[in-house]
């Protein structure tokens, strides 16, 4: 896994500058956090990432150099919150899985290694024919991981990847993130909403605001002293927790 870092970046649409001048850094081996409320630029900065956003200025690097945009390697991966829209309905989840393998295995080698990663997102293997369909949204939501996996990325950006879940199930599917970091070292920029799920899983937050940045630092410390009156406001949302606003 590898460091990705956002240096300055700007994207704008048309008058909406949706990212402002961020700079962000996703240590290797690290989760980072990235909160905010809807239509902050989450999206935006993971999109530019993967070259579906227009940038305006600034870089973004993985382990110093510019990530690659051509070429079949694909070393950053997304998982977004719906899982329909990145599983193929018409292809069984092992179809899926495996062609977001890089080329040139055997197809002995590509079954074993679809085997490799169900058992890794705890999905039962022999159940590698089934489609999508036949699957609850927090197994969908494995398989996602595990395809992109599949592609060894150098980073894993998770956009919203529990929103449409269950809250009953929204617990193991972060569960499976964590463990997926302790177990692989995985790079992962963490976007959601909802600061309840991310510090759950997040060493490393930031809170993004019009575009910007208002407030980065480790979970434990912006959540016991949040800077920004914004953070407050996210915090305050968080069921079980007693932030209060000084204003
Ligand atoms: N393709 C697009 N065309 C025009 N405006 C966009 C586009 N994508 C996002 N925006 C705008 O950029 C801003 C940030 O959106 P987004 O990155 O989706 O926020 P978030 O993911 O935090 O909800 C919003 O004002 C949104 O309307
Ligand atoms: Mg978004």
């Amino acid at each position: 896994m590898s460091e990705l870092r956002f240096d300055g970046l700007t994207v704008r649409y048309g008058a909406t500058t949706a990212v402002d001048d961020v700079s962000l850094t996703v240590p290797e081996g690290q989760i980072v956090g990235l909160v905010g409320e809807s239509g902050s630029g989450k999206s935006t900065l993971a999109r530019a990432a993967v070259g579906l956003a227009p940038i305006e200025s600034g870089r973004i690097l993985l382990d110093g150099q510019p990530v690659p945009t051509t070429g079949r390697r694909r070393p950053l991966q997304m998982v977004f919150q719906d899982p329909y829209s990145s599983l193929d309905p018409r292809m069984s989840i092992g179809e899926s899985v495996a062609e977001a393998m890089p080329r040139g295995a055997s197809r002995t080698e590509r079954r074993a290694e679809v085997e490799r990663l169900l058992e890794l997102v705890h999905l039962d293997p022999t159940r590698a024919a089934a489609r999508p369909s036949e699957l609850s949204g927090g197994q969908r939501q494995r398989v996602a991981l595990a395809r992109a996996l599949a592609g060894r990325p150098q980073v894993v950006i998770a956009d919203e990847i529990t929103s449409a879940l269950d809250v009953s199930i929204q617990g193991a599917v972060l569960n499976l993130v964590r463990e997926l970091q302790s177990e692989l070292g995985l790079s992962m920029l963490f976007i959601s909403h909802n600061l309840a799920v991310v510090r759950y899983v997040a060493t490393h937050v930031a809170v993004m605001r019009h575009g910007r940045i208002v407030e980065e630092g480790p979970t434990a410390q912006v959540l016991a002293a949040p800077d920004h009156d914004y953070t407050r406001e996210l915090l305050a949302a968080v069921p079980g927790t007693n932030s209060r606003s000084p204003r």
